[in-house]
């Protein structure tokens, strides 16, 4: 099984996302990049990406990880944090510790791509 299916597919993507930014959102530090932005867009847009990025369906049509981001001056410490948000949604949603790193891991290949200011 890929990560897409033992993460259990769309539907526990789609719950996984919500939460994740209700974090990140939520977040003082982060918020004042949503400010403005059309956040269910980029929710669905997450949404798909994940889908893709843990080898699901290849159903993502936005843009590249660097073109979404560049300008944003997003650090590496934003970066990190946002991680930890999605790894404590993970563990809130009882995800496996090892599924859960296996998420991560994917996640930080695209550190190079998003973060700008190092
Ligand atoms: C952790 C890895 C990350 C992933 C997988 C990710 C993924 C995405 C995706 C899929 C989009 C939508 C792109 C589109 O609609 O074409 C997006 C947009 C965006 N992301 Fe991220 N992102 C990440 C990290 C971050 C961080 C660290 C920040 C800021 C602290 C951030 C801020 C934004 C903003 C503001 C947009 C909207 C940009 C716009 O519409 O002009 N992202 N991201």
């Amino acid at each position: 099984m890929n990560l897409y299916e033992q993460l259990g597919g769309d539907p526990a993507i789609a719950v996984a996302v919500e939460s994740f930014y209700s974090r990140v959102l939520a977040d003082p530090e982060l918020a004042r990049y949503f400010e403005g932005m059309d956040v269910s867009a980029i929710k669905r847009h997450q949404r798909d990406f994940f889908s893709v990025l843990l080898d699901g369906p290849e159903i993502y049509d936005g843009r590249s990880m660097r073109n979404a981001h560049s300008g944003l001056g997003i650090t590496e410490a934003e970066y990190t944090r946002v991680l930890r948000h999605l790894r404590d949604t993970l563990d809130d949603l009882r995800v496996e510790p090892e599924l859960a790193d296996g998420v991560i891991r994917r996640i930080e290949l695209l550190r190079a791509a998003i973060v700008e200011i190092r």
